[in-house]
């Protein structure tokens, strides 16, 4: 009997852990975001149904290429999530389009809520994520390929190519939510301190300056 009863709690537990390891359900058909609403939940609060309309989930921020600005990395990320498709709120799911020019980098990143899928549009790319034990798992993938970015491990992508490339990546959520390892750590506000980063990477607070100032041009 105990026996039994330790199996129905392990598999509660495995359901209740994968349960909520992504968005959590929908428990109507649609649940437009209302962003102005003013009340804060858990995602966003729903528009009434008599105003909801196609244009809600709707977007054509990603039919084209993104302009890249950046030129020392040479890449650009437009997201096509709930933020930009208000349809998206509690349907677990959203995209983004990124576009590099030659030889550009999708700097190390993770997505806290959502495993990301990409489909190779044009071009090639080399693209890399680390497990938790610090294995490199890496590829060059080609025009029609797909990559899978397992949720919250550091990834990156880089256009090892003299021509541009783009990809359409899909989430499992409906706001993956992005942190840049550089950015997070050398452009917070209020800042890391020196100190930290110079122990952290065992380099003088010289050098911290320096990519701070890197980072922020
Ligand atoms: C690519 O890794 C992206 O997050 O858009
Ligand atoms: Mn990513």
């Amino acid at each position: 009997m105990a026996g039994v009863r330790a199996v129905v709690l392990v598999v509660l537990l495995a359901y209740t852990v994968g349960g909520l390891a992504y968005d959590s359900d929908m428990l109507q058909d649609v649940c437009v975001a209302d962003p102005k609403s003013g009340i804060l939940v858990n995602g966003f609060p729903c528009k009434n149904i008599s105003m909801i309309a196609a244009e809600d989930f709707f977007f054509m921020g990603i039919s084209k290429p993104g302009q890249i600005t950046n030129k020392v990395l040479g890449s650009k990320v437009t997201g096509a999530n709930v933020m930009d498709i208000p349809g998206l709120n509690t349907l677990g799911v959203s995209m983004a389009r990124v576009d590099f020019a030659p030889y550009g980098l999708n700097p190390p990143h993770i997505h806290p809520r959502a495993t990301e899928i990409i489909y190779v549009l044009e071009g090639e790319l080399y693209v890399a994520f680390i497990t938790t034990s610090n294995k490199l798992i890496s590829k060059v993938v080609k025009t029609g390929e797909v990559f899978v970015f397992p949720r919250g491990l550091a990834h990156y992508q880089k256009n090892k190519s003299k021509y541009p490339t783009s990809v359409i990546a899909a989430f499992n959520s409906q706001l993956p939510g992005t942190q840049q390892f550089a950015a997070a750590l050398f452009t917070s506000n209020p800042p890391v301190s020196n100190d930290v980063l110079a122990q952290t990477f065992n380099i003088d607070e010289h050098n911290v300056e320096k990519i701070k100032a890197g980072l922020a041009a």
